[in-house]
């Protein structure tokens, strides 16, 4: 199929090179993030998850750090509502299951609340302006107790 698509976890070693090209074009070009805040030295600690399209192009990516904070959920455009991101969620959703992480959280975007509320993750707190764009915390409960 012609926009069939992979998700694997990587770490920054091995991803470095497709998972900045990702970056660099969806929040540095297109969101106008500023570089020094989008390399803010915590990638080389973090679990990746990275996307490639059946020709083996970059499409997309995500990390999550060690304490269960998830960010940089990034599709290239072209790619979106084809559930890239969604694959991309659910990869680093796996590995924190599956390594009984109690919960995730995740900054996200204000406009991106669906996306996320689509895994259950709860809204917290007011919103915030980060990098120049309005966010909201939320959190998403893995293991009661
Ligand atoms: C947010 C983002 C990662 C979503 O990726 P995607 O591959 O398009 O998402 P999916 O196709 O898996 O969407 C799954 C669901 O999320 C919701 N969703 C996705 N994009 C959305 C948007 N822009 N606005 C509102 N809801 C959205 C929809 O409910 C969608 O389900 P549907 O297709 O049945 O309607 C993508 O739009 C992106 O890269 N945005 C720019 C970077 C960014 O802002 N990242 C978020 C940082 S917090």
């Amino acid at each position: 199929m012609s926009n069939s698509f992979t998700v694997s976890l990587v770490p920054w070693k091995d991803g470095e090179p497709l998972l900045k090209s990702i970056r660099e074009a969806v929040f540095i070009k297109e969101q106008n993030v500023p570089a020094e805040l989008e390399w803010d030295g915590l990638d080389e600690q973090c679990r990746h998850a990275l996307a490639l399209s059946h020709k083996g192009d970059a499409i997309g990516c995500g990390r999550m750090m060690a304490d269960g904070h998830i960010g940089r959920i990034s599709v290239l455009p072209q790619w979106r509502k084809q559930k890239v991101g969604t694959a991309i969620m659910e990869a680093l959703l796996n590995y924190a299951r599956s390594h009984d992480y109690k919960q995730v959280d995740v900054d996200a975007q204000t406009y991106a609340v669906p996306f996320y509320r689509k895994f259950d993750f709860v809204e917290e707190g007011e919103t915030f302006i980060d990098a120049g764009l309005p966010h909201i915390k939320m959190r998403l409960k893995l293991l009661s107790g």
